[in-house]
């Protein structure tokens, strides 16, 4: 099993990354760390250790992270998640008295979690802004030697017509809430070739339709039986989901689950095809109507690709190139 680190904002579609993470037999979930994004960071954190409380598995330790980007201010989601991060269901548990927060610090966590994995095994999934996995990355870079890969959900391409930015005309929200952090990340060549994006361009090609809907409820299609209080709590969550992107897009055909397609597009290749383009990505950083927009660079064929900790001879140029899906086949997903 891979050994991964879910770092995420709970959040109606982090939900469902959490559940993923957890539950999927090819994932050893070592741990979570949550994130301002969504919703403040107490709320987040909240909300993780109840949805973990929902699918029993208050095994997995919980880390509060960083409460905003040290750069800006945080910016939040309310009207996409509702005020609690995850508003839209009675039927999330709280957790547990004896089910709390670790003490610890997050990146520390996540540092010395991933420390213990073997060289290059493990993965961080990131379906937050990325203020922890770039504080994680600039402060112990030793990490990244045991990196195999860092899936992240964040982005805009604008190559469909309705994936140009859901924040503001052209920024993705976990970019543009931490745009500095995802550059030191983007930019970082000792991550070459072990960065995963999935930005809007490909999540919007996951709708939660009418038919996941259903299927969330009636799994074998027996609309007879009731179904259970989980089935129940997700439905609702993702009712809700679909309901403000209606309101606040005008998209009607579903909701686009974004944040398991990071989980998805490290799945074995046997269980799920992608077609992979490489590129270099550059994130807007300044504060004007472009901040937060990520665009691709082609990559640059005179420089020698970087792995892990070989990097070029001293002055020469080096690259940090990152996969983006173009599409995938979703019905295995
Ligand atoms: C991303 O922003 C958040 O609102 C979602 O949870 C997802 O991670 C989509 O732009
Ligand atoms: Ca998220």
């Amino acid at each position: 099993r891979t050994p991964l680190w879910l770092d995420c904002d709970p959040g109606h579609d982090d939900a469902f990354a959490i559940i993923l993470a957890a539950e999927h037999p090819s994932f050893d979930l070592l741990g979570i760390s949550t994130v301002h994004g969504n919703a403040s960071i107490p709320k987040v954190t909240i909300n993780t250790l109840s949805l973990l409380t929902a699918i029993g598995r208050t095994d997995i330790p919980v880390y509060s992270g960083s409460c905003k980007p040290f750069m800006r201010p945080a910016v939040h989601a309310p009207d996409i998640h509702g005020d609690s991060g995850i508003d839209g269901t009675t039927l999330l548990p709280k957790p547990p008295a004896d089910i709390k927060v670790q003490p610890e610090n997050a990146v520390l966590a996540m540092y010395n979690a991933i420390m213990k994995t073997p060289k290059g095994t493990c993965v961080i999934v990131a379906t937050g802004t990325l203020t922890n996995v770039a504080l994680c990355f600039a402060t112990f870079p030793e990490t990244v030697g045991h990196i195999k890969e860092v899936s992240i959900m964040g982005g805009a391409f604008g190559e469909r017509s309705d994936s140009k930015g859901n924040i503001t005309k052209c920024a993705e929200f976990n970019i543009y809430c931490d745009p500095e952090s995802a550059q030191s990340i983007f930019s970082n060549p000792l991550l070459s070739g072990r960065i995963t994006l999935a930005p809007l361009d490909l999540t919007h090609t996951v709708l939660a339709g009418p038919h996941i809907l259903e299927a969330l409820l009636y799994p074998d299609g027996d609309m007879t039986k009731k179904p259970s209080n989980l089935r129940q709590m997700l439905h609702d969550l993702l009712t809700f989901f679909s309901k403000t992107y209606v309101e606040v897009f005008g998209i009607t055909d579903g909701p686009p689950l974004h944040d398991p397609v990071a989980l998805a597009a490290i799945l074995p290749t046997d269980e799920i095809s992608w077609d992979i383009e490489t590129v270099r990505v550059h994130v807007s950083c300044n504060d004007d109507d472009q901040v937060g927009r990520t665009l691709k660079r082609p990559r640059n064929q005179e420089v020698n690709e970087v792995r892990g900790e070989q990097l070029g001879a001293p002055g020469e140029l080096v690259e940090t190139l990152v996969k983006i899906p173009r599409s995938c086949d979703v019905t295995a997903f």
